[in-house]
């Protein structure tokens, strides 16, 4: 196992967040839910929204025969409207085309309007156990910094390396706490602007810490 998922996984055991509603399940609709829910904002913001939509909307099939408009009005509040009119329409897909159950295809799960890559990736391993990456923000920032990577990770070309790097990192084991490791330690450690270093597990391991750059990486959008 590269040291890099070895740090992450036994920084999760200890650091890591557990006890989140969606970590509860394995259901793919309910890790689905809060996975778009969570794209655009933070943890502490979801968690009151996650727990009234699910109770409305317990399974797939109650969110595809729902109105626009009550979706709408669960998902008032918490922005980014577009996440809320795809799910709904992705439900409806899944009735039609999938009998009404999540896709375990990869390839499937991204057919599904606002589904990209990388959310695909984390319920395929949240809820299947597949062997995959994920890709955000918080993931793009950590490894421009562990591994000294220039270039604005925006760019396809840094990010389709970036891609390639992340999948090269993935342990043969473990593969949840390892996404779930990744996701927590850009959330609440190695942070945009307030990087806690000096407790960082990957001190030693990490080119912007050991060469004092890492307020310059990721690199900024060029402009
Ligand atoms: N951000 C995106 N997905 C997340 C998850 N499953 N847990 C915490 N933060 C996240
Ligand atoms: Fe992030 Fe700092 Fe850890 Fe490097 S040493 S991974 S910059 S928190």
């Amino acid at each position: 196992m590269s040291a890099f998922a070895e740090k992450i996984i036994t920084w999760q055991r200890t650091h890591g967040r557990h006890d989140l509603p969606w970590q509860q399940s394995k259901d793919p609709y309910a890790v689905w839910v809060s996975e778009i829910m969570l794209q655009q904002t933070q943890v502490s913001a979801v968690i009151g929204y996650y727990g009234r939509f699910m109770e409305r909307f317990p399974t797939i099939a109650s969110l595809a025969a729902a109105s626009q408009d009550e979706v709408m009005q669960y998902w008032s509040g918490l922005g980014y409207y577009s996440r809320a009119r795809n799910l709904h329409h992705a439900a409806q897909t899944i009735m039609r085309e999938f009998s009404g159950q999540f896709p375990q295809d990869f390839q499937s799960i991204q057919s599904l309007k606002g589904i990209g890559r990388s959310t695909a990736a984390a319920i395929s391993v949240f809820s299947f156990n597949q062997r995959q990456t994920i890709l955000d923000g918080n993931v793009k920032r950590v490894l421009a910094r562990v591994f000294g990577i220039e270039g604005w990770p925006g760019l396809p070309l840094i990010e389709k390396q970036c891609w390639s790097l992340a999948e090269s990192l993935l342990p043969q084991l473990n593969l949840p706490a390892y996404i779930q490791g990744l996701m927590d330690f850009g959330a609440t450690l190695c942070t945009r602007s307030k990087p806690r270093c000096l407790s960082c597990p990957l001190q030693n391991d990490c080119q912007a810490y050991q060469q004092q750059r890492v307020s310059k990486l990721p690199s900024p959008k060029p402009r």
